[in-house]
């Protein structure tokens, strides 16, 4: 064998593709060592996201630039892995010559026969939804950061009127407890901290164990008994979903930490209804004082999409009034995208000065109270997981229980628990003094 080759991957889109990302590299860890640098790769492959328009069509100019790199280098492969590659894989053969492997979500774990194919010249797609890719692909020991995230559950059931995820992702799967135990024991062992748990609706995780089924909330207990590991955290969660012994686990767990992503996406329940979400804002509400009840300093994260087919002004300032009522620490906000073979692409949109109008008020509203979140901590303390240096010399960055960065003044090693006295309050992330 010769030297190993050299892989690219560019990521985009939720924490699922960052997760399979590195599954992606693992796979093809027999032939290939990772570069960050496209120019002297062997293989680049584009992990992309499908979920608004914008998203998809960077993947098509990224490939444009990209192709231009094969005029120097014959030997450069290009492939298109991911929710894109899922939804389009043939036709984006079609309409982009220069690629020469798509592979689904579904299928990494055949990347290295894949890659083989391409390699001979051959234009290599696999987009079926196969066997479990997390049995079959290999696992290695390396070096890890403090923070890693873990796989659970993937695909959805839900069929949100306006959203691709059934369909690129498929249908709702939970992975067995044993596989995430061990996984999770590894990275314990391997010196990460934190482990955030994915899922596209984490929280309907049912895991099978020796017969029985186990709930998100079972799975989270379980995991707080690795010793090594610190905090755990999971998304993204569907408020359907949000079961009273998950709910509990807020409250008396220490391990789970205070934030929470639950996206509502409209506060109007005509519109609620039409986007097929199987909730009302009161219900929604209803849920979020529960769980603050549980835990009174849970920190609120949300989804919101605004100008989706037929919002009245009437439905968006309900939107606002439920952002009100919750108070969100942090959220993200989007101009509806019609999106091709759902339901919703079918209806009369918005006018765009009205949505994106819309959209700048609730922008607004959300920005000014993720300010108010982050300077409510000004004067008290917080537990901040150390990541890495900081921009400043003398400076380490970390995350806080509430998931805000904060700049720390210490020169103490990654994945140290430090307690620190807040200190002041920058429009995206806090400062702080070690205790
Ligand atoms: N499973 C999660 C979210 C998955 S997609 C959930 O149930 O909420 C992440 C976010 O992208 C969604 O919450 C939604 O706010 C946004 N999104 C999905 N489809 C969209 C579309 N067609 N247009 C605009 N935003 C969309
Ligand atoms: Fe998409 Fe709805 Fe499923 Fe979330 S719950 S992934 S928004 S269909
Ligand atoms: Fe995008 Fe696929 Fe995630 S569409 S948001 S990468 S599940």
């Amino acid at each position: 064998m010769g030297a190993p080759k050299k892989l690219f991957i560019k990521t985009y889109g939720c924490q699922m593709n960052v997760y399979d990302s590195e599954r992606i590299a693992e796979a093809l860890a027999g032939g290939y060592e990772p570069t960050d640098r496209a120019e002297e790769a062997d293989l680049i492959l584009l992990n992309t996201c499908h979920i608004r328009e914008k998203a998809a069509e960077k993947v098509y100019s990224e490939i444009g630039r990209l192709k231009r790199l094969k005029a120097d280098r014959p030997d450069l492969r290009i492939g298109v892995a991911g929710c894109v590659a899922q939804a389009e894989g043939a036709l984006m053969m079609e309409r982009a010559p220069a690629i020469d492997l798509v592979v689904g979500p579904q299928s990494y774990h055949r990347l290295p026969e894949l890659e083989a194919r391409a390699r001979a010249g051959e234009r290599a797609l696999h987009t079926e939804f196969d066997e479990d890719k997390f049995a079959a692909l290999p696992k290695r020991q390396r070096k890890r950061a403090p923070t890693a995230f873990l796989t659970v559950q993937e695909g959805c059931d839900k069929f949100c009127a306006f959203c691709v995820v059934p369909y690129t992702r498929g249908a709702e799967v939970s992975r067995p407890v044993s596989r995430i135990l061990d996984e999770a024991g590894r990275m314990a062992d391997e010196g990460v901290r934190e482990i955030t748990l994915l899922g596209q609706n984490v929280n309907a995780y049912h895991g099978e164990d020796g017969g029985e089924t186990r709930s998100l909330a079972w799975l989270i207990r379980r995991l707080a008994e690795l010793r090594g590991l610190a905090r755990i955290r999971y998304t993204t969660s569907h408020p359907n979903d949000m079961a009273q012994d998950l709910i509990e686990a807020h409250g008396d767990c220490d391990k789970l930490m205070p934030y929470l992503h639950l996206p509502v996406q409209s506060g109007s329940d005509r519109i609620l209804k039409r986007m097929n979400r199987k909730h009302t804002a009161a219900q929604y509400v209803e849920i979020i004082d529960r769980l603050r009840r549980a835990r009174p300093d849970l920190l609120l994260s949300g989804d919101f999409i605004v100008g989706f087919p037929e919002e009245t002004e009437e439905d968006f300032r309900a939107t606002l009034d439920l952002v009100e009522r919750v108070g969100y620490g942090q959220s993200y906000s989007f101009r509806y995208s019609a999106r091709p073979g759902t339901p919703a692409a079918e209806r009369e949109d918005v006018a765009p000065e009205v949505a994106d109008d819309r959209l700048q008020r609730l922008q607004a509203l959300l920005a000014r109270q993720q300010r108010r979140a982050l300077e409510a901590m000004v004067g008290r303390e917080a537990e901040v997981l150390i990541e890495k240096p900081g921009r400043e010399a003398g400076q380490m960055v970390g995350k806080s229980e509430h998931l805000h960065a904060v700049h720390v003044e210490t020169d103490v090693a990654p994945g140290t628990l430090l307690r620190v006295a807040v200190t002041g309050a920058a429009p995206h992330s806090l400062a702080g003094r070690p205790l």
